[in-house]
């Protein structure tokens, strides 16, 4: 598969064998209707095309969970459909329809009386596969989210830490790789960095399995970081705007989505920008035990050269002005305070650690560590200007349009 992060889009050409997931005019009112008092949901049509992540996003109670369980018929709407690959859900036989949805709950629900190992195994099981069939998935599915099958597999949801039992909700969810996943907030349990850690390796699996999700969180920023597309819901369920995340950062379509995603959604597109939508600087390089006088003239100008290891990996930064001119040049010289990015890190990401850092410049590699070239801080200013300009002549598409289906690069 073609897969050129940012993300996810590549997924978007590859077909993927994940189904189209359709909500038509849904509604839901709990208990008998009331005069005045608003549904749980209300008129939602949303369209989730094959392997796609869809991400529904809003505030506690606007009926995110709601709408997510009418697609597996936890819930029943009012009125309205649901279709998954044109199918609509109420012609399905339920256990049918579930053993297609993978579901991940809120607070994971792993089983407490099984096993890790019986837990992922619960759909394959319900759908007759040969133990060896079976086993041979549980282990591999353990290994995908990162957790030794040997050390994991016969402990009780209990003896993991509230990271790990999450990771094993997704994996349990994944086991039989059903066209639709539901997820519920999914990474919520966590602290920040392991769910950081979560969401990439969501990503990572999502890219190979091209699964159509629909995720629910009430955390706008994942909302961004994980989805395709994004709908926005706002309380009693009504969709406040349905786009790809690019487009609700650029033009957010009302004023409650506005405050919703933020005033600093500017620095959010950041974090849908990689260094590969930069144009790369260049350093004067030199290698390690060459003579400082032809280091030096390949310097000209510049007052730091980047050194490099007999590999093209970067050392560090030597300076120029401190190189004497009888010796050879050597590690101990290099100051290797600089960042060293890939092609993968988010220009939000790139921007901290060189604030962080207070290095004006930092080192982008390729997937083997070798140098390719410099990003600073100007680099990445230009090419949020330029990206926004761009977005902003795009937005001469009329009002009402088909949300585009590609990210801004
Ligand atoms: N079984 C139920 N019976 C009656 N009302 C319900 C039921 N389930 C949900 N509701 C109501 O429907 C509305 C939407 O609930 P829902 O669980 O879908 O919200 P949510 O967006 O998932 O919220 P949160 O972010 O807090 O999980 C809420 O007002 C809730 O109280
Ligand atoms: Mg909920």
């Amino acid at each position: 598969m073609a897969d050129r992060s940012p993300g996810h889009d590549a997924l978007l050409t590859t077909g993927g064998r994940g189904a189209t997931v359709e909500l038509r005019d849904v509604s839901k009112q709990f208990g008998p209707a009331v005069k005045g008092t608003a549904g749980a949901v209300n008129n939602l049509s949303i369209e989730v095309p094959p392997g796609e992540i869809c991400v529904l996003v809003g505030p506690s109670g606007c009926g995110k969970t709601t709408t997510l369980k009418m697609v597996n018929r936890l819930v029943e709407p009012t009125s309205g459909q649901v279709l998954i690959d044109g199918q609509d859900v109420q012609r399905i036989e339920v256990t049918a329809l579930r053993r297609r949805i993978g579901y991940v709950i809120q607070q994971t629900g792993l089983f407490p009386h099984q096993t890790i190992g019986r837990n992922v195994a619960t759909v394959p099981r319900l759908l007759g596969w040969p133990e060896e069939r079976i086993r041979a998935r549980v282990d591999e599915l353990l290994r995908l989210i990162g957790l030794e099958p040997e050390r994991v597999r016969d402990r009780y949801p209990s003896q993991l830490s509230g990271g790990e039992r999450q990771r094993v909700g997704v994996a349990r969810a994944m086991a039989a790789e059903p066209p639709v996943m539901l997820m519920d907030e999914p990474f919520g349990a966590v602290d920040p960095i392991v769910r950081e850690r979560l969401q990439n390796e969501f990503l990572r699996l999502h890219r190979r399995l091209g699964t159509t999700v629909l995720l629910v969180t009430h955390d706008i920023d994942e909302a961004i970081k994980m989805g395709t597309r994004v709908a926005v819901m706002q309380q009693g369920g009504h969709l406040a705007q349905y786009a790809p995340p690019a487009e609700l950062l650029t033009h957010p379509a009302s004023e409650f989505v506005a405050d919703f995603v933020g005033a600093d959604r500017g620095l959010k597109r950041l974090s849908l920008m990689t260094v590969d939508d930069v144009e790369l600087g260049r350093a004067a390089t030199a290698r390690l035990g060459e003579p400082v006088g032809a280091a030096r003239a390949r310097a000209g100008t510049a007052s730091w050269i980047l050194l490099l290891d007999a590999d093209g990996r970067p050392e560090g930064w030597l300076s120029v002005g401190q190189l004497r001119e009888d010796r050879e040049i050597t590690s101990e010289l290099a100051d290797p305070s600089s960042p060293i990015f890939t092609h993968e890190t988010t220009l939000r990401e790139a921007i901290s650690r060189l604030l962080a850092t207070a290095v004006q410049t930092g080192v982008v590699v390729d997937e083997n560590g070798r140098y390719e070239g410099t990003l600073s801080l100007e680099t990445v200013g230009a090419a949020l200007r330029a990206s926004a300009a761009e977005s902003t002549n795009g937005a001469a598409v009329p009002s009402g349009a088909e949300p585009a289906t590609e990210r801004a690069q």
